[in-house]
């Protein structure tokens, strides 16, 4: 289809300076597929330098941004200052922000609007917990957060992504069919609000994706690539999972 592919990293709260440059250097990206690495705010702009040099076709991402344009907001980091420094793209939204950071939707939603508006790429997580998939709300938990985070909101030019609490770091990844399930069901709601519009979002399956699980998410039709955590952090494991959706 026309829907555009992607292998994401999340590093999440790891690495130093000197891994990160070692892991750029090791790296072998593809441009058959869109490459974002998400490092920790401190090492962005060392990143953005670190692939500028090597030349290899990788984008970048922050992990996190604040709502507002700039000012009194102590720890905080702007969608100007993640362009300034080479980002494209925004992971909106983790479910561990949502946990730890007292996330909610009305915030997502400020942070996504505020992300389009600066012209960064929003990637919006969104995903139930075991007790909610245990109780059979997993469609009526992604609904409510898919209505959230979109409010009033007209672009469609973000990424979402699946991620099931249940699967993030755990070794229980969603079987493919379970994940192409849901992500159809995404899909349906997107549609409800974007219309047409809604065939051209790529949906991302997060959780406990590996080299090994990775081709048989590639082979279904909702999952146009993978968000990944503990496996984006060695890169011959990463460079595994870039090919298989390359
Ligand atoms: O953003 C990435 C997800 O939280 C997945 O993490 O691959 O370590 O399960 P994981």
């Amino acid at each position: 289809g026309d829907r555009q592919t992607y292998v994401i990293a999340n590093w999440k709260m790891n690495k130093t300076l000197a891994e990160t440059a070692e892991f750029f250097q090791e790296i072998n990206s593809s441009n058959d597929v869109t490459v974002v690495v998400c490092p920790p705010a401190q090492l962005l702009y060392p990143a953005h330098l670190f692939i500028k040099q090597s030349g290899k076709p990788v984008h970048l991402g922050g992990q996190n941004v604040h709502w507002a344009d700039k000012g009194a907001y102590t720890g905080e980091t702007s969608t100007a200052m993640l362009k300034d420094v080479g980002c494209e793209y925004v992971i909106i939204g983790h479910s561990e922000r949502r946990q730890y950071a007292s996330e909610d939707d009305s915030l997502v939603n400020m942070k996504v609007k505020q992300s389009l508006m600066a012209g960064l790429t929003p990637i919006i997580c969104i995903g139930e917990t075991l007790e909610q998939k245990n109780s059979l709300q997993t469609e009526e938990v992604l609904a409510s957060q898919l209505f959230g985070a979109l409010n009033k909101i007209d672009s469609s030019h973000f990424i979402i992504a699946y991620e099931p609490i249940w699967a993030i770091g755990t070794g229980q990844s969603a079987t493919a069919e379970l994940a192409q399930q849901t992500h159809a069901y995404i899909r349906s709601v997107l549609k409800q609000m974007f219309g047409e519009k809604a065939e051209s979002i790529s949906i991302l399956y997060g959780g406990s994706a590996n080299q090994s699980n990775a081709a048989e998410y590639s082979k279904m039709p909702d999952i146009e690539g993978v968000l990944v955590g503990g496996a984006s952090l060695k890169a011959k494991s990463f460079d595994g999972m870039i090919k298989v959706f390359a």
